[in-house]
């Protein structure tokens, strides 16, 4: 079974981009570890980056179907600034049903005041919010029934 990991806006530049907030690890760098994890659980990892909404929601509406029919387990979702604009990406998880961990690098609640609402967090069946790039492997265990055992 697969598991998505969906980066939005800005995310691929992980590593040059204000790394005081962000870290130096790059995107590529998060994915590996994700990958070995990912080897380690059984799951089939699918992790991807798009500056567009559109192409998050087409992607989320995949992912959707494909859980239906239980080819997915769900998907890991960093909407970037999109959290906090994106009613399309609200709805693409819920029309789709999408079983989403929402995923923030930053603690966006300890940041700016339009940080602190998203429209994402109400249809995510989780959130981890500033742990930095560490979040993404928590994130993905919390789909693995036991993930002690990996
Ligand atoms: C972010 C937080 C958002 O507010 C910001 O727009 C991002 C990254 C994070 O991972 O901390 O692009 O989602």
């Amino acid at each position: 079974t697969t598991i998505h990991v969906l980066n939005g806006p800005n995310l691929n530049l992980l590593g040059t981009r204000e790394p005081g907030l962000y870290g130096t690890e790059t995107l590529a760098d998060v994915e590996a570890r994700c990958a070995l994890l990912c080897a380690r659980l059984g799951l089939d990892l699918v992790f991807r980056q798009s500056n567009h909404e559109g192409r998050l929601v087409d992607w989320l509406q995949e992912i959707g179907a494909a859980v239906r029919t239980g080819d997915c387990v769900g998907a890991v979702l960093n909407p970037g600034a999109y959290t906090h604009t994106s009613v399309a990406i609200r709805d693409a998880i819920a029309g789709a049903e999408v079983p989403v961990v929402e995923l923030h690098l930053t603690n966006v609640h300890a940041r700016e005041e339009f940080r602190h609402h998203s429209y994402v967090s109400p249809v995510a069946r989780g959130v981890v919010v500033g742990l930095g790039t560490r979040g993404y492997e928590l994130a993905i265990r919390s789909f693995v029934d036991d993930p002690a055992e990996a």
